[in-house]
């Protein structure tokens, strides 16, 4: 359980997803019971709230997406979660923990990985000791093997292993920043924009193939992502995110299904739902009126 303690001794590997007992949500029939849920949170700088009323959840194996605009409040949203920003109303459970307002050491002891829009390395270090910061509740032995494991998921990474992260490209960087996070063995993983800065290809490429084959392997991701419809097809379930509050829930493939939806909140027709096309990034679409 992760509810137990936050102190587990150093090499213990956070629990695993199947051992977390959250209740099913009223609405979300056909999910699995929560492992992360918020409930009617509002958080923000100072006094003022950016995002509020936000009751959102995510399961063991699941991709969950939020996506919005630029300036909805996504990261706003992802950093009170995560312990980087004060949740001001609402609670925030971790299986049936409630760890509103937990700190970010204190949540990644227990199984909840983070990697944020930017500063999502360290630039100085390289790739290895990167890996090992990530890894800094792990024994020697356990550090060791962890890293060879991380690495033989991002065998690109495995080639560039002294290499300093100021030096990796944007794709690079963002690999070494999953694989980081990946070392304690997250039961749950919130993303924010990990195909920000990438190409259209490698967004593809990130998302089919780290996102998605992360909660097959049974991590539930929380994924903040503004390329809509390329967290759409690799989602479970989505939230529209607009001004602060969550305007639509629902089976992401539901959501891009629906002509009046990805016109009115993915700023998107249907002809124009062509990957690669301008109109894919939500970011260069018009806000919603
Ligand atoms: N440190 C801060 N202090 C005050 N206001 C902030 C701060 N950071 C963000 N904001 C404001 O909060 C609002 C939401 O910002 P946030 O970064 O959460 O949006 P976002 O949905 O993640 O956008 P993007 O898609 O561009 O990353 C914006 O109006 C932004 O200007
Ligand atoms: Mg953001």
């Amino acid at each position: 359980m992760p509810t137990s303690s936050d102190s587990r001794p150093a090499g213990d590997p956070p629990p695993r997803p199947d051992s977390l007992t959250g209740q099913p949500l009223p609405g979300d029939a056909g999910r699995p019971p929560p492992v992360l849920r918020l409930q009617e949170v509002a958080a923000g700088y100072g006094a003022a709230a950016i995002v509020s009323g936000v009751s959102i959840s995510a399961g063991p194996g699941e991709v969950v997406s939020v996506i919005g605009p630029n300036g909805a409040g996504k990261s706003t949203l992802l950093k009170a979660v995560t312990g980087r920003l004060p949740v001001m109303t609402g609670t925030v459970t971790f299986g049936s923990r409630d760890i509103t307002n937990m700190r970010g050491h204190r949540l990644a002891r227990m199984g909840l990985g983070f990697v944020p829009q930017t500063k999502d390395v360290f630039d100085t270090l390289t790739v290895t000791e990167n890996l090992e910061m990530g890894g800094y509740l792990l024994t020697k032995p356990q550090l060791t093997a962890r890293i060879e494991a991380v690495l033989s998921t991002f065998p690109a990474l495995a080639e560039m292993r002294s290499r300093t992260a100021s030096k990796l490209s944007g794709g690079e960087r963002k690999m070494l920043a999953i694989a980081r996070v990946l070392m304690l063995e997250p039961a749950v993983l919130v993303l924010d924009e990990p195909t920000s800065n990438l190409s259209p290809d490698l967004s593809r490429a990130v998302l089919r193939d780290q996102v998605r084959r992360l909660a097959d392997s049974g991590t539930a991701v929380l994924l903040v992502e503004q390329k809509a419809f390329e967290a759409l097809g690799v989602s479970d379930w989505a939230y529209i995110l607009v001004a602060g509050r969550i305007e639509i829930a629902g089976p992401a493939s539901e959501i891009v299904a629906r002509p009046d939806i990805r016109q009115v909140f993915l700023g998107q027709s249907v002809q124009d739902a062509t990957p690669g096309s301008p109109a894919h990034d939500l970011n260069s679409s018009p806000r919603p009126s």
